[in-house]
């Protein structure tokens, strides 16, 4: 395993539309081998592959559950419900925080590292995280749902709100 390098937010990689996998073989697995210990470093809560240049349809999320990461080959969220609003950050908008609504469930559908499709739900927090790492694969960062970026003094004010 190996840790990549993350992109950051200006470059090409991260507003285009991945492609889907179609070849669930040993490259895959060293891709997906090699974010897991990326995003462990990075002490995120999940990792999109064009985050690490890799302009596919594959993305880890930290089930806040079993504190887990779930691998997502091609995802779709197939049903949400709720709504939330809450801080988000992004390991490729490093620094940056701001406010976001998110749906409070998200249910998605996705293949693991051999082909077998399966369902993954979560709530909160992990609710979230599907959404952030899967409209990465469609370009998207979570910046253009933010108002304006937290400054430190409202991010120390938010955190501190939120462990009352
Ligand atoms: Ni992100």
């Amino acid at each position: 395993m190996a840790l990549r390098n993350i992109v950051t937010q200006g470059e090409d990689c991260l507003t285009k539309v991945c492609r889907p996998v179609a070849s669930f073989d040993s490259r895959l697995h060293t891709l997906l081998d090699d974010m897991a210990e990326t995003l462990e470093d990075a002490n995120g809560a999940g990792l999109a592959a064009p985050q690490v240049g890799v302009l596919r349809r594959i993305c880890l999320v930290l089930d806040e559950d079993t504190e887990e990461y779930i691998e997502l080959i091609n995802p779709e969220i197939i049903a949400m419900s709720g709504e939330q609003t809450g801080l988000e950050g992004c390991l490729s908008v490093p620094g940056k925080w701001g406010i976001v609504t998110r749906p409070n469930y998200v249910r998605v559908r996705a293949q693991d590292r051999d082909g077998n499709w399966f369902e993954a739900e979560g709530e909160g927090l992990t609710a979230r995280a599907f959404c952030h790492e899967i409209e990465h694969l469609d370009g998207h960062l979570f910046v253009e749902h933010v108002d304006h970026f937290l400054t430190d003094e409202e991010l120390q004010d938010y955190i501190s709100e939120d462990e009352e």
